[in-house]
């Protein structure tokens, strides 16, 4: 294999190892796909404003999210299905993950179940949640997670109905028999069937609460102690309103482009919502984050961290565990450079003069 010298390489190679049906279900977006090309476009809009003669002879890039200390402010993303990238699925990249130090979050949708994922050993890990029409059935899962020492739950909360992927209805994309949901097993929950769109679109649409709102996110709070963060943030309205509601902190996200089209660019969306926290809760972002330079944009635009979906289900589909290490420890280094050739030499020291965006036009002068 030619050598893999950044994170997008995974990509080219996974298309070509995939299945057409598994690679479509990872790579697409919803409808005309503007979203997912915006999620990387919009970086490309952020250029830097380095500081030169500084010294850069020590990088510290250690942080610290809701208590627990990682090595860096670079995590993963839930994504579903992972054991269709690789046999060792979920259980690869959490180890993966541990490795580097820093934290996963666990999809619902994980063909592992949170007990196999905790036994591959220690690592801060968060479990995402999709709230089920059936309570119960929540409950009993929240506190299999809490069993499982789980630190955290992210709530998904933009998915009533799953966007329209139309990669998947063509493929009429459905599981390989012999992989299930593995946090759903032994529950009646029904199985992700073959149907004439796309077979996942179907199950979420029966089995996702539609009517979840905003007194739910109360709700998940008297059933369990873990911190709540609200994934599928893209508004300041909707910041508010989830710390009002209690969330422990807010994940920028739109799902990798998956749900609704034409939302903006989750690195355009970030300042709304870090204003509207008022730092009151830590903001997180997710979509698009293929760089070092990436994050160190998500950072000085307020981000406490970001998560990386696709290109961990690429990696792990070309080289399993030392994939996605690989990932992680790309990105480590690219931050690292990054930061010493801006003149930054802890996450504390990037500041939004660091970076001019095409949208802060006119302003051209930093704001000192
Ligand atoms: C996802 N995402 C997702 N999110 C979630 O909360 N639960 C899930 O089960 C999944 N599943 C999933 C599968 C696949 C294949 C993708 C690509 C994405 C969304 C994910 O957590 C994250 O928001 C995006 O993937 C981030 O964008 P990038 O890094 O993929 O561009």
């Amino acid at each position: 294999m030619e050598m893999i010298t950044n994170v997008s390489e995974y990509e080219v190679i996974a298309k070509e190892k995939l299945p057409k049906m598994v690679y479509d279900y990872y790579a697409s977006g919803a409808e005309d796909q503007w979203t997912l090309k915006e999620n990387r476009n919009a970086f490309s809009k952020i250029l830097f404003r380095p500081r030169i003669l500084i010294d850069v002879s020590k990088i510290d890039m250690m942080t610290t999210i809701l208590g627990f200390r990682i090595s860096m402010p670079i995590m993963v993303a839930p994504t579903g299905m992972q054991k269709m990238a690789h046999p060792e699925g979920e259980c690869a990249t959490a180890r993966a993950a541990s490795d580097a130090g820093t934290i996963m979050i666990l999809s619902s949708y994980a063909k592992s179940s949170v007990e196999e994922v905790a036994s591959t050993g220690s690592g801060i890990r968060f479990f995402q949640l999709y709230v089920h029409k059936d309570r119960n059935l929540v409950a009993q899962l929240v506190r299999r997670v809490e069993r499982a020492g789980f630190k955290a739950i992210a709530l998904k909360a933009d998915t009533p109905r799953l966007g329209r992927r139309e990669a998947d209805i063509k493929n009429r994309f459905t599981l390989p028999p012999y992989l299930t949901l593995k946090n759903f097993e032994g529950l009646d929950l029904g199985k992700i069937d073959k149907t004439d769109d796309s077979g996942l679109a179907a199950y979420v649409a029966n089995q996702i609460d539609q009517s979840l709102s905003w007194k739910d996110v109360k709700w998940l709070q008297t059933i369990t102690s873990l911190p709540i963060l609200v994934k599928g943030v893209l508004t300041a309205e909707d910041t508010k309103l989830a710390i009002e509601a209690g969330a422990a902190g807010i994940i920028v996200s739109n799902h990798g482009a998956r749900q609704l089209d034409y939302v903006p660019a989750t690195i355009m969306a970030l300042e709304e919502v870090v204003k509207a926290a008022q730092g009151k809760v830590p903001v997180f972002l997710d979509g698009g984050v293929r760089r070092g330079t990436d994050v160190f944009k998500a950072l000085a635009l307020g981000a406490s961290g970001i998560f990386i979906g696709r290109p961990v289900v690429f990696a792990l589909a070309v080289d399993g565990e030392a994939g996605v290490r690989k990932v992680l420890q790309m990105l480590h280094d690219e931050l690292e450079l990054t930061m010493a050739l801006s003149g930054c030499r802890s996450l504390k020291e990037i500041t939004q003069n660091h970076v001019v965006a095409d949208w802060d036009h006119p302003r051209v002068l930093p704001r000192l």
